[in-house]
């Protein structure tokens, strides 16, 4: 199979990838896309370094048994930690995208941000990797951070729009130090399943950022740059794979592709 022609692998702990997977299916209809939910060992978010290292290699290692052009880590805990790790592992055989660089470069571009929020999960907020990464570029903003962990198994619950996760999204946004931010960064891949949720909660005075579209961009760009930009004319395949069957992951993803999805099961 000739290399742009090769599938871009995505992978999250769960759904919340789907938010990123999505956008590349919107952005690059050409693309095949695999995606791998790595459910048995969701989530994520609680962790160490460590673990997520572990299982971060081992689902690169499938992606890259199946011929992945690029390995896209569609998970910020997993970006945080893991990332060095995957691309040490991987060396010259696919690209390895995270999705924390694109988000933060696309923060540079807006000038109005004077304070911004980031929430994620326990293991990207304690690793700090936002705010050094942000006033590594932008040393005049200001950065609030704190951990939302209950968004997670809230979202992968299907607990969303609903009076739970309203409840839920109150008693941690109303949090004294996010009273006075301009901008909020959804440093979490499954948060965008919530974002008009969120925005609500700000009165729509906040500008809620996901990194979704930002990351899609960035991964045209990188394709088209190294000339490896799918041109097949046939319509585009698109595997879903976990490592272990969950209902909620068929029924999500099946609304996110808005197709028949026959999940299989790599454990
Ligand atoms: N979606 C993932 C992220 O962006 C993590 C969710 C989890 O805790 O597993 O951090």
């Amino acid at each position: 199979m000739k290399q742009n022609e090769q599938a871009i692998g995505v992978f999250d702990s769960g759904v919340g990838g789907l938010t990123v997977a999505t956008a590349i299916k919107d952005l690059l209809p050409h693309e095949n896309l695999i995606y791998f939910g790595d459910t048995a060992h969701l989530p994520y978010g609680d962790k160490s370094a460590h673990t997520i290292r572990k299982y971060s290699k081992q689902v690169a290692n499938f992606l890259l048994e199946k011929q992945c052009k690029v390995i896209l880590i569609a998970c910020n805990t997993a970006s945080a930690h893991a990332y060095q790790a995957v691309k040490n592992l991987v060396k010259d055989r696919a690209i390895v995208i995270n999705v924390i660089d694109p988000m933060v470069a696309h923060l540079a571009g807006l000038p109005k941000a004077k304070k911004v929020g980031v929430i994620g999960t326990k293991g990207t907020i304690k690793s700090n990797t936002y705010p050094e990464r942000i006033a590594a570029q932008l040393p005049d903003l200001e950065v609030v951070s704190l951990a939302t962990p209950l968004f997670v198994p809230m979202i992968e619950e299907g607990f969303i729009y609903d009076d739970i996760s309203n409840g839920i999204i109150k008693a941690y946004l109303k949090n004294e130090q996010l009273s006075s931010i301009d901008s909020l960064i959804l440093a979490c891949t499954h948060y965008p399943i919530i974002k008009n949720q969120i925005r609500k909660f700000f009165n729509f005075q906040v500008d809620v950022l996901d990194s979704a579209k930002v990351v899609a961009q960035g991964l045209r760009d990188i394709l088209s740059e190294k000339n490896l930009l799918n041109t097949q004319k046939e319509p585009a395949s698109y595997q879903f794979y976990v490592s272990d069957y969950t209902e909620m992951f068929e029924k999500i993803a099946r609304i996110f592709f808005d197709m028949e999805i026959k999940l299989k099961v790599k454990s």
